[in-house]
């Protein structure tokens, strides 16, 4: 069975007629209806993320620190991302909630895909995000060796926290590729 089937509360197909759902059964089994607080929580968050950019906005505005601002507009890039990000889970949920209500998926293209890559060749998925991630690595590998270089400015300039940086976001694509090899390896049907 797919995400993508209607199928609230269970479907007579899934357990049997005249079975009730077990109480152990997670709530993806009976349909995917997203946890009952998810979209309250969700949106208080994005509400959040919203007043934390406004504030850096004004220390950036307000210092005539220019090493500080430089840093702050790094992280409002980043805020500016989770905006986005939170706005598409606030509203996945939300669609998925009426959806719910009214007893039948309809989400076959929705703002965050589903996990589909049995739509297409599995096996070229995996192949690609090894490349990828050999390059990754590579890449860990060369941040790791220009920090080292960089450790006599430490003190002085932002060089070497800008290289922690890149060495952080290398391991968040490593997760995303790891993600991605690891479920283009399972099959749905
Ligand atoms: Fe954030
Ligand atoms: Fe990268």
């Amino acid at each position: 069975m797919t995400d993508r089937t209607p199928n609230p509360g269970g479907s007579a197909r899934q357990r049997g007629p005249q079975t009730a759902p077990p109480a152990w059964m997670p709530l993806a089994k009976q349909g995917n209806r997203p946890p009952p607080e998810l979209y309250a929580h969700l949106q208080s968050h994005v509400e959040a993320e919203r007043g934390l950019l406004e504030e850096y906005s004004a220390a950036a505005e307000q210092s005539q620190s220019k090493a500080l601002r430089y840093l702050i507009n790094l992280l409002i890039e980043d805020e500016i991302r989770h905006h986005r990000i939170f706005t598409d889970l606030v509203e996945s949920v939300k669609a998925r909630e009426v959806q719910y209500a009214d007893g039948h998926w309809n989400d076959e293209d929705p703002i965050i895909p589903h996990i589909d890559f049995d739509r297409t060749d599995q096996a070229a998925v995996i192949d690609i995000t090894e490349q990828l991630l050999q390059k990754e690595q590579q890449d860990a590998h060369e941040l790791k060796r220009l920090q080292r270089e960089l450790r006599d400015t430490k003190e002085t300039t932002l060089w070497s926290l800008l290289v922690e940086l890149m060495e952080r976001d290398t391991q968040k694509h490593i997760a995303i590729l790891r993600f991605a090899r690891k479920h283009a390896g399972r099959r749905r049907r």
